[in-house]
């Protein structure tokens, strides 16, 4: 086989196939922050979004085109004129535009799904892809299915689409099926195979139905792909897509197995997780491998003991690497508005003058309150102040009564667009009262899917973060708040959830990947 490069792509589609998990949805703002994460982090390529998806979807990659100008923008397109119209013109504007087009090869999908033929298919395909390479020469073609797919026609299709200009072709293992050996011989096989291939680069996409979404990535490079596709902490449909931070800390990690090399810096990695997390609301598991809280806990007296006489004993990756450092103690009551705004800039936030009087005012409260202040407090303070998306409702007040002789009962004012509405809630505890209020201001009663509250920081006067994740239809929303009043964290969760929700239903997506 000819020698491959070393340089292994990183493509991101978190803001695509990422927010295809459910509760997962962000709005324009989010996506646009979150992209300028991953411009920094140093992916190659960002998915930005499924263009013909929705109004929402076709904005968010428009403005991702315009503003992040470092890596590839990718926009998603079925084979069809409309998809690939739709998609050029949100991507048109982008530094460095790419067109990823898709159409399912396998049998099963055929049949039961698009109800065409082989012959068919190729030939849409091949049109496609020719009629994409008018707008530009940065196309990526992927037979959706590719692992159910017979590998000889896969073989000819991939040839196919090489032969009207795709420069990417990508294998995806759309329904996670795949295992690792078998994966790594279909990319010998294709790289055997297909005559062209040497005109473009063999981009894996895998899903992880199986838990070897990563291992699949990985078995791939070995046998010649150079792109991956991924997302930050696994999200995905299902059970999610390739994690980015793996793979990247796999190859990083065993170099001497993999001998390639990738752009992200990945004392990043940390950072971007936590913002995905702050904006989806959907957190990761503690024992996730990377960035789960536990991922670089010691526990066991014996590993204790060998870490402080040589770190190497039980640590392969230093926490610093991924950007983990020691929760630190940042400020506190006297600290002022110089020494909140540095801290900031080395926490790698930058703030408007007036972006930094929102957080100053929420800090002061805080620091009135509680003694200490941690990154992981300011975050909160900085998601709920300056990241927020502007809001229909916001909580103005909220009193509490409960206890073990009284009736749970919460007397709430909140501002509902522009009109100021104080009401009270009953429940059996004081989640429950409250809440029960905000349904009645807000009329609204959307199904309860999941309540949590957890801890920012340690101490019992550690900011509570309650998250909330409310149904509407099929689509669900997850809310976040943050306060040292975990009442308080719960009622500002669910008026985000509700919020989140308000603009899910102006931007229903019209078709989905699967349409
Ligand atoms: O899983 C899949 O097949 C996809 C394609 C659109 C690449 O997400
Ligand atoms: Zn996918």
């Amino acid at each position: 086989m000819k020698k491959k490069g070393d340089r292994i792509y990183i493509f991101d589609t978190t803001l695509r196939d990422g927010e295809q998990s459910p509760g997962a949805s962000m709005n324009p703002d989010e996506k646009l922050r979150f992209a300028r994460q991953l411009e920094a982090l140093g992916v190659d390529i960002i998915e930005a979004g499924f263009p013909i998806a929705s109004e929402g979807d076709f904005e968010s990659v428009r403005q991702i085109a315009k503003q992040v100008r470092g890596p590839q923008i990718a926009a998603l397109a079925r084979a069809n004129y409309e998809d690939i119209d739709r998609a050029w013109e949100a991507i048109a504007k982008a530094a460095h535009p790419r067109l990823h087009v898709f159409l399912s090869s396998s049998d099963i999908h055929l049949k039961y799904q698009l109800r065409k033929t082989r012959e068919e298919v190729l030939e849409e395909a091949t049109k496609m892809v020719a009629y994409a390479r008018r707008y530009t020469d940065n196309i990526e073609f992927s037979p959706m299915d590719a692992t159910r797919t017979d590998w000889d026609y896969l073989c000819q299709i991939l040839e196919a689409v090489i032969e009207v200009g795709a420069t990417t072709v990508n294998i995806p293992d759309t329904v996670g099926y795949a295992t690792p050996d078998e994966f790594g011989r279909l990319i010998a096989y294709i790289f055997s195979r297909v005559k062209n291939i040497s005109k473009a680069i063999v981009s894996v996409h895998c899903h992880n139905d199986l838990g070897l979404a990563v291992a699949n990535s990985l078995t791939a490079i070995q046998n010649g792909a150079r792109q991956v596709e991924c997302t930050i902490n696994g999200i995905g449909e299902r059970a999610g897509n390739a994690a980015l931070e793996e793979v990247v800390m796999a190859l990083e990690t065993r170099k001497d197995i993999y001998g390639v090399r990738t752009g992200i810096h990945t004392e990043k990695i940390f950072q971007t997780s936590k913002l995905l997390t702050q904006i989806t609301g959907i957190h990761v598991q503690p024992n996730k491998a990377i960035v789960g809280a536990n991922a670089f806990a010691h526990e066991s007296g014996i590993h204790q003991d060998g870490l402080l006489k040589e770190k190497m004993t039980y640590e392969i990756i230093k926490p610093e690497k991924v950007g983990i450092s020691e929760t630190q103690l940042v400020l506190g009551k006297h600290s002022g508005r110089h020494a909140v705004s540095e801290h900031l800039k080395k926490m790698g936030y930058r703030l408007t003058p007036e972006e930094l009087n929102k957080v100053m005012t929420r800090f002061k409260e805080l620091a009135d309150v509680k003694k200490e202040i941690f990154d992981e407090d300011l975050e909160a303070i900085l998601f709920e102040e300056v990241f927020r998306a502007k809001d229909k409702y916001k909580l103005v007040y909220l009193n509490v009564v409960s206890g073990n002789v009284a009736v749970p009962t919460a007397i709430i004012r909140m501002q509902v667009d522009q009109e100021e509405i104080l009401d009270a809630g009953f429940g059996v505890g004081p989640v429950d009262a409250t809440f029960a209020g905000i349904r009645k201001i807000t009329k609204t009663d959307y199904p309860l899917v999941r309540y949590a509250v957890d801890a920012v920081t340690k101490g019992t006067d550690a900011l509570g973060e309650a998250t909330v994740q409310l149904r509407y239809n099929d689509h669900t929303v997850v809310g976040r708040g943050a306060h040292p009043d975990v009442i308080v964290a719960s009622a500002l969760a669910y008026i985000n959830a509700l919020n989140r929700l308000e603009w899910l239903k102006g931007n229903i997506k019209k078709v989905s990947i699967r349409d």
